[in-house]
């Protein structure tokens, strides 16, 4: 069984990123949301502390951080704003396919020029028609000599207009749904790739998405990653990586739900006394205690899970599942005890209800979570 007491190593990763996310993310949450303004200078001062490319191996210039201290950095960040962490996380996401499927040479060629500077990368799987069915996409990938042609558009990628690095799934021979797809990487400054205007979002409105088309790009064949058709393997192994600090990422949310409901109920007099001694307040603060500790400790067992060598397809859709879940209740519970101030703008509890729903949607709907968890758990009863 897995043991959580953390190392002082870990403690202290925990630390840095909580003072990093309460002395220079929340004091801008509430403006950056307002404005949907992406905060350059909040993410260059992330990178600079090491927050942007966790997963990337220290020989590459990354931080060489397991998933549970993912996890636990990701969960201190997405306190102080999910929207901002989804931009600073978003790297994990776009190199995970770089090491996962790169040669050592590509691994070095993309990864080590990219961590030494700051840098955004956007992970380009989804499609307007394909949405969770990411077998189905239609970009393709023409062979054209030692280079391949792309030709497509992908659509909600983070951070797509301010990225200097795709990674691409498209596909050889559409025919061969799944079979086809491969993975290429694709530096912004190729002709032919353009990014579309930023969407404009109902939540995390700190972070930056965008469709990205490709029009007759030209990619190498020595910037594809695996072979053809090893693609589909590559984007599921990443998805697999990455789910999981997405449970974080809710954990933090719903973690700051109950920590302002629970604030504001020592604070707000009905009846003639706080609110927090009222039984049907208490049950809220219990329940939401309840959920924010079982998604924590679900997250951390499928970080320890991937951290001790499996694969953590399972442990890691119930980690996403079930913390986005949770956070999404938390918050409108957190709401529902700050009654009418909760659903005004000057309070910060209607916020977090609006990151909370993109977790349960973003990296895969919790609908695909739930197909994967019944698979996964069928395939022990066949
Ligand atoms: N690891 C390795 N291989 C895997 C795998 C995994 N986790 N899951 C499936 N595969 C393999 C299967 O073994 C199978 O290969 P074989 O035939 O050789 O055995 C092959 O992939 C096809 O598998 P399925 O039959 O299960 O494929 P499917 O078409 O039914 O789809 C799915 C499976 C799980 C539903 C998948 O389509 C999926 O995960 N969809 C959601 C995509 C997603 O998460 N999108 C979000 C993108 S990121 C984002 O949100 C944007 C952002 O910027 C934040």
């Amino acid at each position: 069984m897995p043991d959580f007491s953390l190392s002082a190593e870990q403690e202290s990763l925990r630390d840095m990123a909580r003072k990093f996310a309460r002395t220079e993310m929340a004091p801008h949450a509430a403006e950056c949301d307002k404005a949907a303004r992406f905060p350059d200078e909040i993410y260059r001062k992330a990178y600079e502390l090491g927050l942007m490319n966790l997963n990337v191996p220290t020989e590459y210039g990354g931080s060489g951080l397991g998933v549970l201290e993912q996890c636990l950095i990701v969960e201190e960040l997405a306190h102080a704003c999910g929207g901002m962490t989804t931009s600073v996380i978003a790297n994990c996401l776009a190199l995970e396919p770089i090491i996962l499927g790169g040669t050592p040479e590509q691994k070095e060629r993309f990864l080590t020029p990219f961590c030494a500077q700051y840098h955004f990368a956007s992970f380009c799987l989804t499609e307007p028609a394909g949405g969770s069915d990411a077998g189905s996409l239609k970009t393709r990938a023409r062979k054209d000599g030692d280079h391949y042609l792309l030709d497509g558009e992908k659509c909600f990628i983070t951070n797509a207009p301010h990225a200097s690095l795709y990674t691409v799934f498209a596909t050889v021979d559409p025919d061969l749904r799944y079979k086809g797809i491969t993975a290429f990487v694709v530096p912004r400054e190729t002709e032919g790739l353009t990014t579309g205007k930023d969407e404009e979002k109902m939540g995390h409105r700190a972070s930056s998405t965008s469709t990205v088309r490709f029009e007759g790009v030209r990619v190498p064949v020595v910037d594809r990653l695996g072979g053809e058709g090893d693609g589909f393997s590559i984007a599921m192994r990443t998805l697999d990586q990455t789910r999981t600090p997405i449970g974080a990422l809710a954990t933090g949310i719903a973690q700051a739900a109950l920590d302002h409901a629970a604030a504001y109920s020592l604070k707000r007099h009905s009846f003639g006394k706080p609110i927090s001694e009222h039984q049907a307040i208490q049950i809220k603060l219990a329940n939401m205690a309840q959920s924010i500790h079982a998604a924590r400790l679900l997250t951390w067992h499928a970080a320890w899970t991937i951290d001790h060598g499996s694969k953590g397809t399972l442990e890691s859709s119930i980690a996403k599942c079930f913390a986005s879940d949770a956070a999404l209740h938390v918050a409108d519970e957190a709401i529902q005890t700050f009654g009418g101030y909760g659903y005004m703008k000057e309070y910060p509890v209607e916020k977090l209800l609006r990151d909370a729903k993109l977790t349960q949607i973003y990296e895969g709907a919790n609908e695909i979570q739930r197909t994967v968890i019944a698979r996964e758990l069928l395939r022990q009863y066949a």
